[in-house]
């Protein structure tokens, strides 16, 4: 897919690594100017420097923690200063429970506020500090990336599934507010992903999860996970300027997980 973002800034979250990296590059190959955010900063120092080689758009690194505000808009001016506009957020950063695949009776506060406060508070401080240069543009798009979980509950996952739920209605209600704006707000919920991250966990031969894994593929219609490609299409689907009448939209790229039961009764 070929989408014109010539001229326009994107500021990616989580951009050092799988998902987030996916879709920064894809952005950038179709012409944006990228600004990949992480909080691990020589990685995402490597990870754009990559991609600036690469694409001919410019790709530039930035350290940001989003659960911490003053540095969430420290990056946004550093943004406004540098190039004068904010186009486009991918809300993509999040992180999620390895430690304590338990059911809530057993789930540790520290890691429920952990997770909470990165997935769902994270993703409302950046979407706070971005949204007022758009709304001053009066137009702007924003994307976040939620998950299959945040639609359709999972076990032993409490606060992803609590915090993701949060992200598909915080996208409806950050649409209905910002829309009037030309502030278009829509999200992309993920199902199983190849990452580094997930390929090491899940998908070795001796990876920790593999055997619920594969139970997760067996109810998998097309059988097998995405590649951080195939979500990161979905994004650039509706960042395009053609998707300008697609507004408050989670959009669900699963392989056909949740379009019903697999099984048979
Ligand atoms: N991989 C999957 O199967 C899957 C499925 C559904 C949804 N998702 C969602 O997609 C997004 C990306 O997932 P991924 O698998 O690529 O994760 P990942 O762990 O590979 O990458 C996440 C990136 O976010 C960064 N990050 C973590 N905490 C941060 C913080 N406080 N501030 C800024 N950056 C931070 C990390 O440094 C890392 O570079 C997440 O929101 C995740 O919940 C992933």
């Amino acid at each position: 897919m070929k989408v014109e973002l010539q001229g326009k800034v994107a500021l990616v979250t989580g951009a050092a690594r799988g998902i987030g990296k996916a879709i920064a590059n894809k952005l950038a190959q179709n012409g944006a100017t990228v600004i990949f955010a992480d909080i691990n900063h020589p990685l995402v120092q490597q990870t754009a420097g990559q991609a600036d080689q690469q694409f001919e758009s410019n790709c530039q690194p930035l350290q940001m923690d989003v659960r911490d505000p003053e540095q969430v808009e420290q990056g946004i001016q550093h943004i406004l200063t540098d190039f004068g506009h904010l186009d486009i957020l991918i809300n993509n950063a999040g992180i999620n429970t390895l430690a304590h695949r338990v059911n809530i009776d057993q789930f540790p506060l520290a890691e429920w506020q952990q997770i909470l406060d990165v997935d769902l508070t994270g993703l409302f401080t950046v979407s706070q500090y971005a949204s007022r240069p758009m709304i001053a543009q009066q137009q702007g798009r924003i994307v976040n990336i939620a998950s299959v979980a945040g639609l359709v509950p999972l076990r032993l996952q409490c606060a992803f599934t609590a915090a993701k739920a949060g992200v598909v209605n915080l996208t409806k209600a950050m649409a209905i507010e910002l829309g009037s704006n030309g502030v278009l707000v829509n999200g992309v919920a993920p199902g199983s992903v190849l990452t580094e991250g997930t390929r090491k966990l899940f998908y070795s031969d001796d990876a920790k999860f593999r055997q619920s894994m594969q139970s997760l593929l067996d109810h998998i219609p097309l059988g097998r996970p995405a590649e951080t490609e195939e979500i990161a299409h979905a994004v650039l689907f509706l960042v395009a300027p053609e998707s300008s009448y697609i507004n408050g939209h989670v959009l669900v790229v699963d392989g056909g997980w949740t379009a019903g039961y697999l099984r048979e009764f």
